[in-house]
């Protein structure tokens, strides 16, 4: 083999790799949403990232399925999707065992999944998704909780009412607009070009959205007659009796996937500078009918990672990094390694997190380590610590220091954190 290889340090194109800083931004957003979910009652589940690639083409919707989903053979010769989304296979899992699950079902899922897209600004090929979605309930009461979670996780994530606004459309509703225009079914071209466009309203502004309706031979009015859906007003009622604010009618909403049937919805960012979508979700009460067993109603949504990081970094809005590691343990030299190792056994066993120096460095050295890596406390372990049995730990913030024997040790430390 030649020596001369040398490999990128790249990730692939459009993944993330996550060094510790970004993993502490992860967990925060995922401890987040778990909490906020099991709050609401909600039980968590997992799958393969692995599916057969048939699985989408019943209802994923064209441009997923034939230009962004990552398809391979097996070596057995069977198509192999890398999930995209999680509702073909959570639909899945929910029709398999449809007879003994007690529903309603409330479940929630934080998934990784893969598209082939174009990386940009809150568009990437692997991000991770919570996915709440409530199985069993054919109900406005059911469409009024799901929107209510998504508008209470983005309150828990300290984002204020005019921050953002949920956008509440119905697919019922443009089935009747389609009426309206006479065109039979969603499939026609008219109809996919008019959902195209509406889908894409908020990038295009009035007078382009105009324009396209022109084309399609369809006058703005006609578009707004058909008017709010009497479901929708009902919903925003109930949201309005759990004091969920900040949402608004959008007959506007679309949304990409051909399972939805009734109740959409799309949370956008009020942000000037970045008037996007945040995440969204609605009712599908179809899908599980695919796998050929009963019909399931369904509601839901899926909440990317990558949206609401920039959401909450834009905003000012993320907590400062803080390792996990409490105490760096240093040592005078080699020779104290041993009391220091055994330092850190009663800590860990106290509970405390410890790392223990292993270099040769100079204590300054050590100590500017442990800085670097943002440990808040360091201790230096030598004669004098050995013989008398007391400690000087030392807050790397402040630069205070107290003199503790081992008993003491975690006490100051978690008075503090
Ligand atoms: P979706 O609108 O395709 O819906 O994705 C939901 C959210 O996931 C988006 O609003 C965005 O936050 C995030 N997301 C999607 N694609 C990307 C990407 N390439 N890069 C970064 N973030 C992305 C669904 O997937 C539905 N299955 C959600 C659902 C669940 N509906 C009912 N239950």
């Amino acid at each position: 083999m030649s020596d001369k290889i040398k490999l990128s340090t790249e990730s692939y194109k459009g993944v993330r790799d996550f060094y510790p800083e970004d993993m502490f931004v992860q967990n925060y957003i995922f401890d987040t949403w778990k909490k906020v979910l099991e709050s609401f009652g909600y039980a968590e589940y997992s799958a393969s990232l692995l599916e057969p690639a048939e699985l989408y083409r019943a209802k994923t919707g064209e441009e997923i399925v034939n230009e962004q989903t990552y398809t391979f053979t097996d070596r057995g010769g069977r198509e192999v999707t890398l999930r995209p989304e999680m509702t073909p296979t959570v639909a899945r899992m929910v029709a398999a065992k449809e007879r003994e699950l007690a529903f309603p079902l409330r479940w929630y899922s934080i998934p990784n999944l893969f598209r082939y897209e174009k990386p940009q600004r809150g568009r990437l090929r692997e991000h991770w998704q919570l996915n709440v979605d409530l199985f069993g309930l054919d109900s406005i009461q059911a469409d009024t909780e799901i929107i209510s979670i998504a508008y209470n996780l983005m309150k828990k994530f300290g984002a204020k009412d005019e921050d953002f606004e949920i956008h509440i459309g119905s697919r019922k509703f443009l089935k009747e607009l389609l009426a309206k225009l006479g065109i039979e079914n969603e499939s026609d071209e008219r109809a996919k070009k008019l959902y195209k466009l509406l889908d894409r309203k908020a990038k295009i502004g009035e007078a382009e959205f105009e324009n396209g309706l022109k084309e399609l031979n369809i006058s703005f009015p006609e578009v707004e007659a058909v008017g709010s859906s009497e479901d929708i007003s009902q919903i925003m009622k109930l949201l309005n009796d759990v004091d969920v604010k900040s949402v608004l009618f959008d007959p506007g909403i679309v949304r990409g996937f051909d399972y939805y049937t009734g109740m959409v919805f799309e949370v956008f960012d009020t942000n000037p500078e970045n008037k996007r979508s945040l995440f969204g979700g609605g009712r599908y009460d179809d899908l599980t009918a695919i796998f050929g067993g009963g019909k399931i109603s369904a509601v839901g949504f899926g909440m990317g990672d990558v949206t609401i990081k920039d959401f909450l970094e834009t905003r000012g809005l993320l907590p400062k990094y803080k390792s996990a590691t409490e105490l760096y343990i240093c040592t005078l030299d080699k020779t104290f390694l041993k009391p220091a190792q055994k330092l850190r056994q009663s800590l860990r066993e106290q509970g405390l997190n410890v790392a223990v120096n292993l270099t040769d460095k100079k204590v300054g050295d050590q100590i500017k380590i442990a800085d670097k890596q943002k440990i808040p406390y360091i201790v230096v372990v030598g004669e004098n610590e050995v013989s008398s049995g007391t400690y000087s730990i030392k807050n790397m913030e402040t630069g205070e220091e107290t003199k503790v024997v081992i008993a003491g040790i975690t006490g100051i430390i978690r008075s503090h954190s």
